[in-house]
């Protein structure tokens, strides 16, 4: 019998992997399969995609993982910043029948999970 800790374990790698897959659908195009900047469509864009494997670089040496769940919501950035190239996951990922904060705060916690992932520095130590 699987102990508390292995389906502790086991589920958090299932919202893991529910996450990658948000990230490839719909993140990759422009950041890159890998969170270089150098998905398909980043030439077109205006700004270029930001590298999300050195984020916690730009930010001081840590992950600001808080920050990076509103950069991604995007909700309230737009306010604070007019404009921005990327679209607004906050309002694109809302399922628009039933909206629902809490899930969709799960899913962008999902998605700072795989930008932690990605980030060089943050990623745990191999082995
Ligand atoms: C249409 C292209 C595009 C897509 C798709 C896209 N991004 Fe972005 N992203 C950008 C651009 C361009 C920026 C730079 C800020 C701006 O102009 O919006 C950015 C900025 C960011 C930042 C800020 C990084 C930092 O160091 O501050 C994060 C985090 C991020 N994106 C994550 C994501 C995630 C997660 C997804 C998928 C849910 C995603 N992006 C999808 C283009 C995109």
């Amino acid at each position: 019998m699987a102990t508390q800790q292995e389906e502790k374990s086991k589920e958090s790698w299932k919202r893991f992997d529910a996450a990658l897959a948000d990230y490839q659908r719909y993140c990759q195009s422009c950041h890159g399969k890998g969170g270089r900047g150098d998905g398909s469509v980043a030439k077109w864009l205006k700004v270029p995609p930001p590298d999300l494997t050195l984020v916690s670089e730009r930010y001081d040496g840590v992950f600001p993982a808080e920050r990076m769940a509103r950069v991604v919501d995007g909700r309230e950035e737009v306010q604070e910043h007019g404009r921005r190239e990327m679209p607004i996951w906050g309002e694109v990922l809302a399922d628009p029948d039933e909206p629902d904060e809490e899930a969709l705060g799960a899913r962008i916690a999902g998605l700072v999970e795989v930008l932690r992932w990605l980030d060089e520095k943050s990623a745990p130590p191999a082995g």
